[in-house]
């Protein structure tokens, strides 16, 4: 009984630590891959998650069990991260813009305005050499990511009509924690206020925030057109995400279960990837349909007015993200530094 209880306090041990344990084949139990996430489970990143979940059980023939934890129920934002470092949680898709604050601020390049002029274009960047830096960025915080998860472009919300750069003058708007989010509100006038996504509806009906950006399957999900009268299609940002995990748990796998979970995150990816910019559309037409918030399209020229009244955040953000890394993504995006 003693060794019993001594043999269990150890696995508890080892799993805690972010280590799988394993024994003997017949006795063993599956390791558990817990997935946090803060969406709902009809998003992007949502129905790619649960992708994951059904291919990697899949293919290691259970030995691998995914439990996936939607809408926040496990971590709001922040909490998150940490419970990944320490081991908690093993796998999560947190945005670009989350990864500040525990010190790789060079993701917050995917946040600077209209740096993305579509999808295809990203590719370049995640795809290539400058996407395979970026995730090594990750390893001393105890990451290793594994993929990059689309949702897609951001709309502007409030409750006033967001036309013109001037309509955006003194109201407050919820921001992801990311200084070039902070400073391309303050290019505009209005007040950024940093807030976990799980707070946002209830901080837009109680005017504790006038707006706040995000995307159409994001707002729709969150029932967010429901609290705000309009909502610009202003496209002027893109939210993606990092699929990480605790490097210690994923480098402690057997190899040949670690090739089965890359192989279903591979797929994953590419269905994820493959329907964003649909969900992002069934969203859009979702709301039209409640006619609770005003669509707002731009005209041409109003859309250069907006692009012209945040073009100084590429400046205002330089030293904290890198000169070189802006200019190393513009030249994949739009072949062409500043
Ligand atoms: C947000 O906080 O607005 C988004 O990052 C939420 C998400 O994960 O899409």
């Amino acid at each position: 009984m003693r060794q019993f209880v001594l043999a269990a306090a150890s696995i508890a041990a080892l799993t805690f630590v972010g280590q799988p344990f394993v024994g003997p084949a017949s006795a063993q139990a599956p390791i558990v891959i817990k997935f946090s996430h803060v969406v709902a489970s009809n998003t992007p990143k949502g129905l790619a998650a649960d992708k994951f979940k059904e291919l990697a059980e899949k293919y290691t023939n259970g030995k691998v069990k995914v439990e996936v934890y939607p809408n926040s129920q496990l971590y709001k934002d922040k909490e998150e991260l940490e419970a990944l470092q320490l081991g908690a949680v093993q796998m999560l898709a947190p945005s670009n813009s989350k990864f500040g604050p525990i010190g790789v601020k060079e993701f917050e390049v995917f946040d600077l305005p209209y740096i993305l002029p579509d999808l295809k274009t990203l590719r370049k960047v995640t795809d290539g050499p400058l996407g395979t830096k970026l995730l090594k960025l990750l390893e001393p915080k105890g990451m290793t990511g594994l993929a990059y998860w689309d949702n897609g472009f951001k709309q502007m919300s409030a409750n006033k009509k967001l036309v013109a750069p001037a309509d955006y003058k003194g109201l407050k708007f919820r921001i992801q924690s990311s200084k070039v989010l902070e400073a391309q509100f303050r290019s505009l006038g209005s007040v950024p206020q940093v807030m976990a996504f799980s707070e946002v509806y209830q901080a837009l009906q109680t005017g504790v925030v006038d707006g706040q950006e995000n995307t159409w399957s994001n707002i729709y999900t969150q029932k967010m057109h429901e609290v705000q009268k309009y909502i610009t299609n202003t496209n002027h940002g893109y939210i993606g995400y990092v699929v990480v995990v605790n490097k210690k748990f994923w480098d402690g796998l057997p190899a040949d279960i670690r090739e089965q979970c890359e192989k279903a995150m591979k797929e994953a990816t590419a269905y994820g990837n493959g329907q964003s910019q649909k969900e992002n559309d069934d969203a859009l037409a979702e709301i039209k349909k409640t006619g609770k918030s005003e669509i707002v399209t731009l005209t041409p020229e109003q859309d250069a007015a907006m692009r012209k009244a945040m073009e100084p955040v590429y400046k205002d953000v330089a030293n904290r993200v890198g000169q070189p890394l802006i200019d190393e993504f513009l030249k994949e995006t739009r072949g062409t530094t500043n």
